[in-house]
């Protein structure tokens, strides 16, 4: 019989993406999201996609106790759960610590004691490369120490902690991924990233310069100690990572109890943002306009990952490269100018 998984925030950027490859590896799924920061229209899209009806979505809050019932409640025994629902955005956690702290800690908590209840003891969770703070060795590895310099990275190493203490007490099987940084879309361009209002991100922001949606690109500072003077991240394709939760979760379920994984989930490979640029205008053809402002407060110089933990543990590793990451977020762009938002 399929497993049953429950999907935290399962209609936004990566949990979508990741609904796609689960379905169409036989899961059963059912999605939980509030869509404050995403569209039902993405969960019909993923079923078009998949070919699948064996996905079901619920609006509601993860901090809803009563609402977190009804997931588990709605078709049957969850096998496993992958909690992708939460804030994500570094400036909103420190203009608001307390929101962050409610939606991410505190709506993880509620979600861990409704699984803790029902002995659903098997979860991935979301967590980030930004645990690491402003790291002066790389490439990162797992046992890098943590060094949170915002709430937004604080509440996932809380989490983080706060699933290791389930791990050891309550028999859990949990896997915290850090992600590196995801971009580019579903090939098809049917699934996608859909920021509202002005992006904060790299890739969204060029992506919208290469449309006519905006006049140029802002570089954030080009005096950081790079070869080129601009920041460097660890860029991955969506659909890498969304492959790397159906590579964790079909592992954990193998495990015996007690089990806590750690792994960074990105490519080993930095790439300056004048790197991206370049690459992203040689895989359109287009010219992205971009003039070089000062620093943005909170951004650090690099973050680059090692993954070999995740390719010893998972069999997994990155392969799709810059070209396909900027054709494929390009292609899912010039499809939905407006996002989710046009679609009929
Ligand atoms: P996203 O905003 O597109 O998806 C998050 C989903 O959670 C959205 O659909 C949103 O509506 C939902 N949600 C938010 N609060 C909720 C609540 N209280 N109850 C129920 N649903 C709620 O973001 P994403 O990029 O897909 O990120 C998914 C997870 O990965 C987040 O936890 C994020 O912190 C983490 N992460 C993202 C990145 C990145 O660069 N995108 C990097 C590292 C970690
Ligand atoms: N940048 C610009 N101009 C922009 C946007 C970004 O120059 O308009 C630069 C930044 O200064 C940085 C790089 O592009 O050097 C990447 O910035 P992003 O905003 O795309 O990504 P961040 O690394 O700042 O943060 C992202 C997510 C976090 C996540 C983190 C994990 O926003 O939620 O990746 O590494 F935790």
């Amino acid at each position: 019989m399929a497993n049953r998984l429950l999907i935290t925030g399962g209609a936004g950027f990566i949990g979508s993406h990741t609904c796609v490859v689960l379905l169409e590896q036989g899961y059963e799924l059912v999605v939980l999201d509030s869509f404050d920061n995403s569209s039902p229209v993405a969960s019909e899209r993923v079923r078009e996609l998949s070919g699948s009806q064996a996905l079901h979505v619920l609006k509601g809050d993860i901090r809803n106790a009563e609402t977190v019932n009804q997931a588990f409640r709605c078709r049957g025994p969850i096998d496993g759960v992958i909690h992708f629902a939460g804030l994500k955005a570094v400036g909103e956690s420190v203009a608001n610590p307390l929101l962050y702290w409610d939606v991410n800690l505190n709506g993880s908590r509620v979600l861990a004691a409704a699984m803790e209840q029902r002995s659903c003891r098997t979860l991935v969770f979301s967590s980030t490369a930004t645990v690491y703070g402003e790291p002066e060795q790389f490439p990162l590895r797992e046992d890098s120490p943590t060094a949170p310099i915002h709430p937004y990275a604080q509440t996932k190493v809380a989490v983080e902690q706060m699933l290791q203490a389930l791990c050891r007490q309550k028999n859990w099987r949990v896997a915290s991924l850090r992600y590196f940084n995801p971009v580019g879309a579903h090939p098809s361009g049917r699934i996608g990233e859909d920021p509202l209002g002005i992006p904060n991100n790299l890739f969204p922001f060029i992506t919208q310069v290469a449309a006519g949606r905006r006049s140029h690109l802002r570089i954030f500072g080009s005096d950081y100690p790079t070869p080129d003077g601009t920041g460097i991240r660890d860029y991955l394709h969506v659909m890498d990572l969304a492959e790397a939760h159906s590579a964790t979760i079909s592992h954990l379920l193998k495990q015996d109890p007690c089990t806590h994984l750690t792994l960074n989930i990105g490519t080993g490979r930095g790439l300056s943002v004048l790197e991206v640029v370049r690459g992203f205008e040689q895989a359109t053809g287009l010219t992205i306009p971009f003039e070089v402002v000062e620093r943005r407060p909170g951004d650090v110089p690099r973050l680059e990952a090692c993954p070999d933990q995740a390719e010893m543990t998972l069999g997994w590793r990155a392969k799709h490269s810059l070209l396909e990451m900027c054709r494929d977020g390009w292609t899912w762009q010039q499809a939905n100018p407006t996002g989710y938002r046009s679609a009929a």
